[in-house]
């Protein structure tokens, strides 16, 4: 089957006064993908979406969405009802429930999705009637997707939906996005984390600086750029290993690290210090952070700052 394309971009530059926020990129978003802009601050990815949800004009390049040219104002508005959108750092009425903020946007829309059905959707139900200033982050989060989902889009846009979440809200906030993905929605996501881009997302772009680094699914960027699988060993003997001709690099701290390629192979090494009790055994696969330090020369801590 062919992949019907939902976004189309070619070239897409932005500057503020001189200062080149996004760089020339191009990509295109298949329908009913979640695909994932993975970037550290600053890399351009609001930029990006933002121009994509038509809030603001490019200097250069193409925006087609569901095959409409952006260039065509007039036909930003057909484009504008299609789509559903969540900000970055998305705040709602602080003095109203979750249910009048949820009224409130519905009417603005005329929508034809009825609270409840929005409320059960994103599961706030137990806090339907609680006041959104008392929420919790990841609550408030699903008010701000329950908002985007008020006209039925077919594509959503949802920047940083986990940013400063704890791991277990962030995780019920994956699973509601994989329950959207399954109602048969396109979810354009950004995110600055790996593990959100990994477990998430059918295919990732990666930008930095405003220019694209490389793109593909999780499994081609880990294969192509995340590194080799290795076996970290701490205490042990090095003669065990010279002894049956494996060879090793030596680390800091009594560690080494020795690189395979099968099941064959680790097997050999583990059954080599297998009898050492003092030998302490990691295996590490290759991953998402890895591809990323490989292509970029940083990492990205948890902040989202690339060093
Ligand atoms: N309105 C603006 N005027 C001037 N510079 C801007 C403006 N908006 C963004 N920038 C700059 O453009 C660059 C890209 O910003 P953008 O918000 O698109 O990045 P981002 O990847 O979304 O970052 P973050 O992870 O912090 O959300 C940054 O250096 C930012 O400071
Ligand atoms: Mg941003």
């Amino acid at each position: 089957m062919i992949n019907n394309i939902v976004i189309n971009i070619e070239g897409l530059t932005k500057t503020y006064d001189k200062f080149t926020a996004v760089d020339e990129i191009s990509f295109t978003v298949n329908e009913g993908e979640v695909f994932a802009l993975l970037g550290p601050n600053g890399a351009g990815k609001t930029t990006t979406v933002e121009i994509i949800e038509c809030l603001k004009t490019p200097d250069k390049g193409k925006v087609e969405i569901f095959g409409i040219d952006l260039k065509d104002k007039k036909k930003q508005n057909d484009v504008k009802r299609k789509i559903g959108v969540m900000p970055q750092n998305f705040n709602a009425f602080d003095w109203l429930t979750v249910k009048e903020n949820l009224d409130y946007f519905r009417d603005l829309y005329s929508s034809k999705i009825s609270t409840d059905e929005l409320i059960n959707l994103v599961g706030l139900g137990e806090k339907m009637n609680s006041m959104y200033k008392t929420l919790s982050g990841g609550t408030k989060q699903r008010v701000g997707i329950a908002i985007s989902l008020i006209n039925e889009p077919e594509l959503l846009f949802l920047d940083e939906p986990t940013a400063g979440l704890d791991p277990k809200a962030r995780r019920e906030t994956w699973n509601l996005i994989r329950k959207l993905k399954e109602q048969g929605k396109t979810i354009f996501l950004t995110t600055h984390y790996m593990e959100e881009a990994q477990e998430l997302s059918d295919r990732i772009l990666i930008i930095i600086e405003g220019k694209i680094v490389a793109g593909g699914s999780p499994n081609e960027l880990i294969e192509n750029y995340g590194g080799n699988k290795s076996v970290i060993l701490k205490n042990c003997n090095k003669k065990i290993l010279e002894d049956r001709g494996i060879k090793y690099e030596a680390g800091i701290e009594n560690q080494i690290q020795i690189i395979f390629d099968n099941n064959e192979q680790l097997f050999n090494i583990l059954s080599a210090v297998t009898d050492d009790p003092n030998v302490e055994i990691e295996i590490k696969k290759p991953n998402l952070d890895e591809a990323f330090l490989n292509l970029t020369g940083r990492r990205i801590n948890a902040e989202g700052l690339a060093k």
